[in-house]
């Protein structure tokens, strides 16, 4: 990664964080650029929604700078944070409507929060993200009364209500079925394609993120990996067992994640803090195979 990409909408550098004395991330850059969808993987427990929510300012960084549609989001004041989230959407895992609501009343909160549109205007807004969706014809119903694919649809025009410069997306296909979580993927790159919109999605199902990645970042550790082009971890997923042997280890874990084996150095480091856990006691400082990035970051 080069200093400042020009294109960037979103810049990361160097971004760490810590709960209760516990390292989330160590020290993490990633530059997103204009119209691409970056994919963001990383195991459960990893920090990948951390990451997303220091992002769009939920709560700042220990240290580290967070540029975000050329704005430094750390110690942005309350009102210019206001400002510039008018110009992100998120859809976050749970899809969080409002049940008391219809999908149209859903849709139409932000814009009636954040515009001084008249009502007919904003039906009309309105009506256009249940479509792009698919949803206009089950505009009248409750959350309660559709699939769970429907809520996340509905999750998304909601998050596309202001017309966003980008979008965030914590897990959309969790817990999908095969067939639904499919669909949700063709929609994100749908739109991303007809909206021309950022889009930053975090996930650990690898299918999903082949289908709709652009470039790829691999997160582990509270580290970046590695920030490469999809046709790169396409790559290093099918390089074969003989050739796998002489890659860096951090390419080594990632094949694995990317593979999804029993075995290779990922599960070899979990044996090996389950044991120093078993040995120690969970306060032990687990200061195993920090896989050590062999990309300059
Ligand atoms: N607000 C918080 N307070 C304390 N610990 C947290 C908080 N948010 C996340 N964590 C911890 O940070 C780690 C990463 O969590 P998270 O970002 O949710 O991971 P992921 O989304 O990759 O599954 C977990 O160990 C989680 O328990
Ligand atoms: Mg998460």
């Amino acid at each position: 990664m080069t200093q400042g990409d020009s294109q960037a909408v979103i810049s990361l550098r160097n971004i760490r964080k810590s709960f209760g004395g516990r390292t989330v991330l160590d020290g993490v850059n990633l530059d997103v650029r204009r119209g691409e969808t970056m994919v963001i993987m990383g195991g459960s427990g990893s920090g990948k929604s951390t990451l997303l929510r220091l992002i769009i300012g939920s709560f700042p960084p220990d240290s580290g700078s967070i540029r975000l549609l050329g704005q430094e989001m750390v110690g942005l004041k309350r009102t210019a944070l206001d400002d510039i989230r008018r110009r992100f959407g998120i859809l976050f895992q749970s899809g969080a409507l409002f049940n008391s609501m219809t999908l149209a009343e859903n849709v139409a909160l932000p814009i009636h929060e954040h515009t001084n549109l008249d009502r007919e205007i904003i039906d009309i807004q309105v009506k256009i993200k249940l479509e792009l969706v698919g949803l206009l014809e089950h505009a009248d119903k409750y959350p309660a009364q559709i699939s769970g694919g429907m809520k996340k649809r509905a999750g998304l025009a909601r998050a596309l209500a202001l017309d966003p410069e980008i979008l965030f997306y914590d897990e959309p296909s969790a817990g999908l079925d095969p067939v639904t979580s499919a669909q949700i993927d063709r929609l994100i790159s749908d739109l991303t394609q007809k909206l021309g919109v950022t889009s930053v999605v975090v996930t650990h199902e690898m299918d999903s993120a082949f289908s709709i990645a652009d470039r790829m970042a691999m997160f582990d550790s509270g580290r970046m990996l590695a920030v490469e082009s999809r046709e790169w971890f396409n790559t290093l997923r099918h390089t074969d067992e003989a050739h796998a042997e002489a890659l860096p280890p951090d390419q080594r874990l990632i094949r694995q994640f990317l593979r999804g084996d029993a075995e290779g150095p990922i599960t070899q480091r979990k044996h090996t803090d389950a044991l120093a856990r078993a040995l120690f006691g969970d306060d032990v400082v687990i200061s195993t195979p920090s896989i050590i990035p062999t990309r300059s970051a």
